[in-house]
This record gives structure tokens, C-alpha cells and sequence, in this order.
């Protein structure tokens, strides 16, 4: 009995390594993702400050990499590295790097935001 007591806290413990995380989608995975009204400024320019301008801002250029500014940005969008990076595609470097993959509504949104023609909006 006891033996079950304690397997069952370690197991509780390790389970919780992944609790405090808030990121809505990941507590309530039902959720829908709300990929419509995507814009450049609203959604994807945020995401790019928080987890990719570290490096590839126009100061911080990693592996020759600027995602700043539309033009450079759309560079990437369309030789379809961008997307690559971020859903780990095979055959292109996985970012971002060394960090946890975007979480999947993130990357809906961005993929919803390129098929509607990667606007300036
Ligand atoms: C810790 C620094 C770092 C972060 C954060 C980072 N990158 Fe990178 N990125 C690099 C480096 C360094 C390279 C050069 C290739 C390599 O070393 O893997 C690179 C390469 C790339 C490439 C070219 C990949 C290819 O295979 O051609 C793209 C596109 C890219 N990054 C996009 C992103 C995006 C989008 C994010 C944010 C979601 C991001 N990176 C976050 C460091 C980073």
C-alpha cells in the first residue's frame, strides 16, 4: 500500500512539471483556435517580438536571419523557411532555438495569417 502512496507522488510530482504553464490552449486544448481577423500587427509581429527578435531583430541578426520589417519578414514567408523554422518541417533549422516549439494555435494563426496572403495589415 504504501509502496503504491509514494509511486503515486512521484508520479503526481512529474505530471506537475508541466503545471504552471498558462497558456489558455495548452490548459483547455478543446478550445477552438481563433484563427480568423489574423493581422501582421495584431498577432504575428507580437509573437516575432516575444519569441523570436532576441536573435533575429535587425540588431540581432542570428545566422544572417532578420525577421524584422515587413520586407525582411516576407522573405522568409515566402521561401517557405518561416513556416518551416516554426513547425519544425524536416530539412529546416527548428525554431525557436534551443526554446519549446510556438504552441499549436500559434502556429495556426500564423499559418492562417500566410495563407491569406501574408498581408501588411
Ligand atoms: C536563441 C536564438 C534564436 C531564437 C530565439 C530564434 N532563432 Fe531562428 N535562428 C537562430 C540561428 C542561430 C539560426 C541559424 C541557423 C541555425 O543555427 O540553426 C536561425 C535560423 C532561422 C531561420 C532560417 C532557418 C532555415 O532552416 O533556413 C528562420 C526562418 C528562423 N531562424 C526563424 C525564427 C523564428 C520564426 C523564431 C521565433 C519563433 C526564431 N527563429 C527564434 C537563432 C534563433
Amino acid at each position: 500500500m504504501k509502496k503504491y502512496l509514494i509511486s503515486g507522488l512521484i508520479l503526481a510530482s512529474l505530471l506537475c512539471g508541466s503545471c504552471y504553464y498558462d497558456v489558455e490552449e495548452e490548459i483547455y486544448p478543446t478550445l477552438a483556435c481563433n484563427t480568423s481577423d489574423v493581422t501582421l500587427s495584431g498577432v504575428v509581429e507580437p509573437l516575432l517580438k516575444s519569441k523570436c527578435y532576441k536573435c533575429h531583430d535587425a540588431a540581432n541578426n542570428n545566422g544572417n536571419v532578420t525577421l524584422e520589417g515587413y520586407a525582411n519578414l516576407k522573405k522568409y514567408v515566402d521561401s517557405g523557411q518561416f513556416l518551416g523554422a516554426i513547425k519544425h518541417s524536416p530539412g529546416f533549422s527548428q525554431m525557436p532555438k534551443n526554446e519549446a516549439m510556438l504552441v499549436d494555435c500559434d502556429i495556426q494563426k500564423i499559418e492562417a495569417w500566410i495563407n491569406n496572403g501574408a498581408l501588411q495589415n
